[in-house]
């Protein structure tokens, strides 16, 4: 986890403004999940075999009767002679192995809570709990805010991160749709500046063809299964489809070698992904088709999609998305189809930085300088008109020495510096510094508010 600070924080804002603009313009609405879930949602949507699920969710247990052992066991170390530290994490080792022993066994199902790892499955499981499928058309929703997986961290892979998100529900699985989110995607990166974003695609297949597929290339992996590494010979047996995503140097030669989904697929399936291709050509959209890529949760059918972008290493997914029809049905809602995807801001925002693309995000605009007590009322005065037409400006809170004054504007990185002393105020003429240059301009207010505002490299 870290802390995201000014001025990388106006970066981080800006950012996630265009996506509210661009996600509004394509008839998206916003949704505000909660941050945590009951644990089932995400074993049901995500996969209990999945990485995420099995060994990444942050979870713990939700009852008022683990508070309470919790005091119990605090209780009974009092006399122990343990220093405070040490007798709450000493409590919390004997209520696990009072939780291992059968704590909760009289209790049905324990509450296990966790921190979201993503929100496609909170969205569905918000989709029917207020029975969004009455209402007209599809329905689309987008969502920006921290997701929790408990990762080795390294660059772009954090324990808390932030995605940007959209999901479409609703009765169509028309290609149209998948394509017209791809085309969202492309153009929100277009407008925040990212550049040298490649697109990768592929269907993974329905539940008619792709257990098929999967079982074909179990048979293939075993076959081969001696030039694989270890992890990957682990998921032959929980999960054969992620080893078409290893990484491993020496494995990919084998991986080439293995049956392609592509040529597996149902003939639905397969006039699906055509019509794709179909639908992203009429939108000009350039695409990779990649039959590796399989994605790490369960919940996909059909259409997976990454976006990968340069200056990040390893982890260069910005974005992963793609469809998961019947994913409502299996949460207990309506026959419902879905697509969407996620961004990792992290990455978007790191991306932008190694390539220099982040915006000019200067913190101050105008810095005013006083000098006086009827200065003062003048900056006072000036500093609120400029702040109302959406200027960042600085007024010292105490009388600052001129040398000084200046100095800290330039510190600050300000553009301006608004000098107002006796004689300025005498003259009925402010003095404009421009902190670049320090050229100066003596200006009245009116001129002085007509001359900032035209300045359109500001404001
Ligand atoms: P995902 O591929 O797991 O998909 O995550 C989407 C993006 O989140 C990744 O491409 C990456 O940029 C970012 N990300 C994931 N883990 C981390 C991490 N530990 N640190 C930094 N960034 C990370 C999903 O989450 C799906 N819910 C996407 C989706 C929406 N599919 C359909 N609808």
């Amino acid at each position: 986890m870290r802390d995201i600070l000014p001025p990388e924080s106006a970066q981080w804002n800006r950012v996630e403004h265009i996506a509210r603009e661009v996600f509004k313009a394509y008839g998206f609405g916003e949704i505000r999940l909660p941050i945590f879930e009951r644990a089932r949602l995400f074993e049901r949507s995500v996969g209990g075999e999945t990485e995420i699920v099995s060994k990444e969710l942050h979870m713990w247990i939700d009852s008022p009767r683990t508070n309470e052992a919790l005091r119990q066991a605090r209780n009974a170390l009092v006399h122990e002679g343990w220093t405070d530290e040490q007798k709450v994490g000493e409590a919390h080792k004997r209520l696990i192995e009072s939780i291992n022993s059968g704590f909760f066994d009289s209790m049905g199902e324990v509450p296990r809570i966790v921190l979201r790892p993503e929100a496609t499955a909170s969205v569905c499981r918000a989709y029917i709990e207020h029975g969004m499928h009455t209402r007209p058309g599809n329905t689309k929703l987008y969502y920006i805010g921290p997701m929790f997986r408990r990762e080795r961290p390294q660059k772009g892979r954090y324990r808390q991160f932030y995605q940007i998100g959209a999901e479409v529900l609703g009765q169509s699985d028309a290609p149209a749709i998948d394509a017209e989110l791809v085309e969202m995607l492309l153009h929100f990166f277009a407008r925040i500046g990212l550049d040298g974003c490649t697109l990768y695609y592929n269907s993974i297949g329905c539940r008619e063809c792709r257990p098929k597929y999967v079982a074909a290339l179990k048979a293939a992996l075993e076959k081969v299964k001696d030039r694989l590494g270890p992890d990957s010979q682990r998921r032959i047996e929980t999960n054969p489809l992620r080893v078409l995503d290893s990484k491993v140097e020496s494995e990919q030669a084998v991986i080439e070698t293995l049956p392609r989904i592509t040529d597996h697929l149902c003939a639905a399936c397969r006039e699906h992904l055509a019509a794709l291709k179909q639908q992203f050509a009429l939108r000009g959209i350039e695409g990779t088709e990649n039959w590796r890529l399989v994605r790490g949760l369960d919940y996909y059918t059909r259409t997976t999609f990454e976006i990968t972008a340069p200056g990040l290493g390893s982890q260069n997914a910005v974005c992963g998305g793609g469809r998961y029809d019947g994913l409502v049905e299996l949460l207990g809602g309506p026959p419902t189809k879905g697509i969407g995807f996620a961004i990792g801001t992290d990455r978007v925002m790191l991306s932008l930085a190694e390539t220099g693309r982040l915006a000019d995000t200067a913190a101050c605009d105008v810095f005013v300088t006083w000098m006086g007590a009827a200065a003062q009322a003048h900056a006072i005065r000036l500093a609120r008109k400029l702040r109302d037409t959406g200027f960042r400006v600085e007024v010292p809170a105490e009388e600052m020495k001129f040398r000084k004054s200046l100095d800290l504007a330039n510190r600050l990185g300000a553009r301006y510096a608004l000098i107002i002393g006796e004689n300025e105020i005498a003259a009925g003429r402010y003095a404009l510094k421009r902190l670049a240059d320090a050229v100066q301009k003596e200006l009245t207010e009116g001129e002085l508010l007509e001359f900032l505002k035209g300045d359109r490299a500001i404001g």
